[in-house]
């Protein structure tokens, strides 16, 4: 029944008629349009023009729209600072509030509008765990700044500062710079994080294709949200929940979107995190077994090439990868899409412009393999992420240079400590550990910037930026904090990175690493409060997708 008809809830009606709404309004499908707009940051700036949009679509097809938005956290501005910490724990926090307003407000269907990194997968989650019909839609990539004839994106910021290190800028060219790399709203402009999320929530069948690749502040944007309005309505009249559309099949497909367009290592996580809220087996081992099989099809910074998400819009977007994977036989066909098409529509309707260059066939790819692999051996146990960024296999075998945080091994790099060969090892910035499991961009830019990129490997129970690139090995598990060989590692260790063999290994004898683990005690730290407090109490490892549900 509904509110304006139910007797005993005259005083929700009487807060209804507050907000303007009529009784016949109160009969309409209740459609929530969570989007996670805030104001301090570029990546979801459009949110509140998308969200009016999403809502004139699903007013008109004869539903009643009802907003509310989250927070959310940007990794650049946060980066050198505290606050750093909190951008993965952001991702539980979105997770829990958008299915909060779910389960209070009871909703018939919902539009999750996301953008930035962790609101991307955060949305999924909570979709998954409230089950209505439900649509994403994903906000837009940032238009690619121009610097110096060549386009610029957040990814030549980073590097930059290790090339002021080093002397080839100076600090007026830096600034210069950072005034045009990034020329207004979208997210973080190639395939970084939330481009690659934006990608997995096409391929995963919750976000229809076409919409998401649109750049943020293309004028096209405002038809698509407001058919995405409309498409929550059919989304609720065919039933289309989560639990329809999140299958094994997808996730694969999802997982494929991925090592196809040289995704981010962050996919890993959350991929393990959405497969877990969707009740679906998932083992970090099988992410590597698909990046192994699946090679890079499109040219997009920063494993593919040089393009960005617009020239990839403008190629013919996901629905042209579509196209390409369906080809190549490496996609599961038996999906069902929230817009109700076929995986096999979106290939024949996807417009591929003539002479594009930035979608490759499958048979001459960009590169042989995907962007990152899962490695395990007697440093990392329950797995790791190496970032592989589509090159060729390596051995890299040299002495640890161990670090307890971020912020020391900074400091080493300031002072010209690391050397070629060395195998940096930054620890006890694991979920619990950060807590929050900061991302190493302030170590991967300036390697990178100072030129030992190649030369040097960084081994951490951390993780990366979509924008870090090198021999980097992430989310390494079980944590320092928890006790893992990690924890053990001592400076000058030999380890061992076989990418061929997927084997990350520390070359010291069983009984004295026995004799380590008896002596080991977790360092003292100052003691949290609030959220991180909570958070370090209920995560889980980064094998399991760094969850707390
Ligand atoms: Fe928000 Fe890159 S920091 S999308």
């Amino acid at each position: 029944m509904s509110i304006a008809d139910d007797p005993d809830r005259a005083p929700a009606r009487s807060h209804l008629y507050a907000m303007g709404l009529s009784d016949e309004d109160m009969r309409r499908p209740v459609v929530g349009i969570a989007s996670t707009w805030t104001g301090t940051m570029p990546c979801n700036l459009n949110h509140r023009e998308l969200a009016a949009h999403v809502a004139d679509g699903v007013r008109a097809a004869g539903g009643l729209p009802m907003e509310f938005n989250t927070i959310a956290v940007s990794d650049n501005l946060t980066m050198h600072t505290p606050g750093m910490r909190t951008s993965l724990i952001s991702r539980e926090v979105i997770a829990d509030s958008i299915e909060l307003m779910g389960r209070a407000h009871s909703f018939d269907a919902l539009v999750a509008i996301v953008g930035c990194d962790k609101t991307v997968p955060a949305a999924i989650m909570a979709l998954a765990r409230l089950d209505v019909p439900a649509v994403v839609l994903y906000s837009g990539s940032m238009l690619p700044g121009r610097w110096r004839g060549r386009d610029v994106t957040i990814q030549d910021m980073w590097e930059a500062l290790g090339e002021r290190a080093v002397g080839r800028l100076d600090q007026s060219e830096l600034d210069d710079l950072a005034r045009h790399a990034c020329p207004g709203a979208g997210t973080c402009a190639a395939q970084y994080t939330a481009n690659t999320m934006g990608s997995v929530a096409d391929f995963l069948g919750l976000a229809p294709f076409g919409t998401g690749d649109i750049p943020a502040v293309a004028p096209e944007k405002d038809a698509a949200a407001r058919r995405v309005g409309q498409m929550a309505m059919e989304a609720l009249a065919r039933d289309a929940r989560p639990s329809r559309i999140l299958t094994e099949d997808a996730l694969h497909n999802a997982i494929v979107s991925v090592a196809a367009m040289g995704g981010s290592t962050n996919a890993v996580l959350h991929l393990l995190a959405i497969a877990r809220e969707a009740g679906l087996p998932l083992a970090i081992d099988a992410i590597g077994e698909v990046c192994r099989q699946v090679p890079i099809i499109t040219g997009l910074k920063p494993s593919g090439g040089p393009y960005t998400a617009a020239d990839l819009w403008r190629a013919g977007g996901t629905s042209l990868v579509v196209r390409r994977l369906l080809e190549a036989g490496l996609l599961r066909e038996n999906v069902t899409l929230v817009d109700g098409r076929t995986l096999a529509d979106v290939a024949a309707q996807a417009e591929e412009r003539p002479g594009q260059k930035v979608v490759a066939d499958a048979r001459q790819p960009f590169k042989a393999r995907g962007a990152l692999a899962i490695l395990r051996g007697s440093l990392a146990p329950d797995g790791c992420v190496l970032k592989l960024g589509g090159k060729d296999d390596f051995r890299h075998e040299g002495p640890a240079r161990v670090f307890d945080s971020e912020d020391a091994c900074i400091a080493a790099i300031e002072a010209d400590l690391i050397v070629p060969g060395d195998v940096i090892v930054v620890r006890y910035e694991g979920p619990a550990g950060g807590p929050g499991m900061r991302e190493m961009l302030s170590i991967t830019g300036p390697l990178v910037g100072r030129g030992l990129g190649a030369s040097v490997a960084l081994v951490t129970d951390g993780r990366f930026s979509g924008v870090s690139h090198g021999r980097v090995i992430g989310h390494v598990a079980p944590e320092a904090y928890h006790g893992g060989p990690i924890a053990l590692v001592r400076d000058g260790d030999p380890i061992v990175i076989d990418s061929a063999a997927a084997t990350l290994d520390l070359l010291v004898p069983e009984a004295e690493l026995e004799r380590r683990r008896a002596a080991w005690r977790r360092p003292e730290r100052e003691v949290e409060r609030g959220v991180l407090t909570k958070y370090v109490a209920a995560v889980r490892s980064a094998s399991d997708g760094a969850v707390t549900a």
